[in-house]
């Protein structure tokens, strides 16, 4: 069994889709560890009534982008994990992380992208009068959210819909989406080749 880091900075709702997909044996890995760079955040309450191992690494503590990701690194190779999850983890990780762990950490990003990466997506969304949104999970590269999609999502944009109304009905599909194509990669059903993204039958 595969084991999995899923890292974290709020409220840990796709962690807790995560972790229940494991409980209910709908994910063939193991949440092995949880990292959060900011403390007292809900998913860390989360993990722990999950019995998960945590750990809080506050990037303010670290002088650079490239020494937090080696910290980073070096704890996920110590819990022995073979992939990452970023889920709601609100930080760009750098090419250190990304070479410890070649196509090996995964993100959810709250639009369909390319279109609004970065913060905000579904603001950005709904000032661009987009009747369409939804939710992508990718590969990520050195890039803002421009690595290889895996998966994606749709959700309609309704007249009337603010930015909170937006992002619960976009939450309701990563949590379906994010832990089963998790899974597919588990199982080692994901060739990657390029930008293209191929799933093998299973
Ligand atoms: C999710 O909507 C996720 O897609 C987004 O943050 C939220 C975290 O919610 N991630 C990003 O915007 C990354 N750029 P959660 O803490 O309840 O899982």
């Amino acid at each position: 069994m595969k084991n999995l880091a899923v890292l974290v900075s709020g409220n840990g709702s796709n962690l807790q889709a995560i972790l229940d997909a494991e409980a209910k044996q709908q994910l063939s890995a193991h949440v092995r560890l949880v990292i959060s760079n900011v403390d007292g955040v809900h998913a860390l309450e989360r993990a722990r009534a999950a019995n998960v191992e945590t750990l809080v690494l506050p990037h303010r503590s670290f002088a650079t982008r490239e020494a937090y990701d080696d910290a980073l690194g070096q704890a996920l190779r110590s819990a022995n994990i073979d992939f990452v999850a970023l889920a709601g983890f609100m930080r760009i990780v750098s090419s250190r992380l990304l070479e410890a762990f070649p196509s090996r950490v995964i993100n959810i990003h709250p639009s369909l992208l390319p279109a609004f990466p970065g913060l905000h997506a579904q603001r950005q969304a709904l000032e661009h009068g987009v009747k369409v949104s939804g939710c992508t999970v990718h590969f990520v590269d050195v890039g803002c959210d421009s690595g290889a999609i895996i998966a994606q999502a749709a959700v309609p944009v309704l007249d009337g819909d603010d930015e909170a109304a937006l992002t619960a009905r976009i939450l309701v599909e990563e949590h379906r989406l994010f832990p089963r194509a998790l899974q597919l990669f588990a199982e080692g059903r994901i060739e990657l080749e390029g930008r293209q993204v191929r799933v093998r039958n299973g």
